[in-house]
């Protein structure tokens, strides 16, 4: 408290391009919700959030989910020069029981090179689950380096945008602006 912090919105209005609106985004995320609550109907679903960008997408996919379901969630995290990963992953944090026989849906914030979810199905893979599925809010196919089968997505990236918002950050920052925006140069 005492120094001046420049309140987000109105930072976000001076650098940020709007990409995907809250509404957009409600939209969307309703949609996908619908969509796994017809395919898991009768399943017992467990919702692996990816620390911390999935945060604010997870709350909002789950509430649209009608379905008795559990969340957890586990961090990742890869070496790498701040914006270019190298593939070299590890856990930060891990899921907090055994998911043995259980219906996991990861729910990622976007697939970019694609390595963070391809070590990340290897692993899950090794704990015997009933299936694996993946719900990611984007994808940016354009960078991809290995092919991963995203059975949910919100919204295809077109280029290479470094996007942030709605979970989003860039240096810890931007993950609490309620849309996803482009910084614009
Ligand atoms: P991947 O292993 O290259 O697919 O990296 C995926 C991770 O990189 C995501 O989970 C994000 O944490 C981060 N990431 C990739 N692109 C962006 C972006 O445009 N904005 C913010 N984070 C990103
Ligand atoms: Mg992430």
């Amino acid at each position: 408290m005492g120094e001046m912090v420049t309140r987000l919105s109105e930072e976000a209005a001076r650098t940020m391009k709007v990409l995907y609106s809250e509404e957009t985004l409600r939209n969307r995320v309703r949609e996908l919700g619908e969509q796994i609550t017809r395919d898991y109907d009768g399943r017992e679903l467990v919702l692996v959030g990816v620390l911390k960008g999935s945060v604010p997408f997870m709350a909002d996919l789950a509430r649209s989910i009608d379905l008795p379901l559990t969340m957890d969630f586990l961090g990742l995290s890869s070496y790498g020069d701040g914006t270019e990963t190298s593939g070299v992953v590890r856990f930060t944090s891990d899921l907090s029981q055994s998911v043995e026989g259980k219906h996991l849906l990861i729910v990622e914030d976007v697939v970019d090179s694609g390595l963070t979810m391809k070590f990340l199905l290897e692993n899950l893979a090794t704990r015997r689950p009933a299936s694996v599925r993946l719900c990611s809010l984007l994808h940016k196919p354009a960078r991809s380096r290995v092919q991963i089968p995203i059975d949910y997505l919100g919204f295809t990236l077109e280029g290479d945008p470094f996007v942030v918002g709605y979970g989003l950050d860039h240096a810890g920052k931007w993950r609490n602006l309620p849309y996803v925006g482009v910084v614009q140069h």
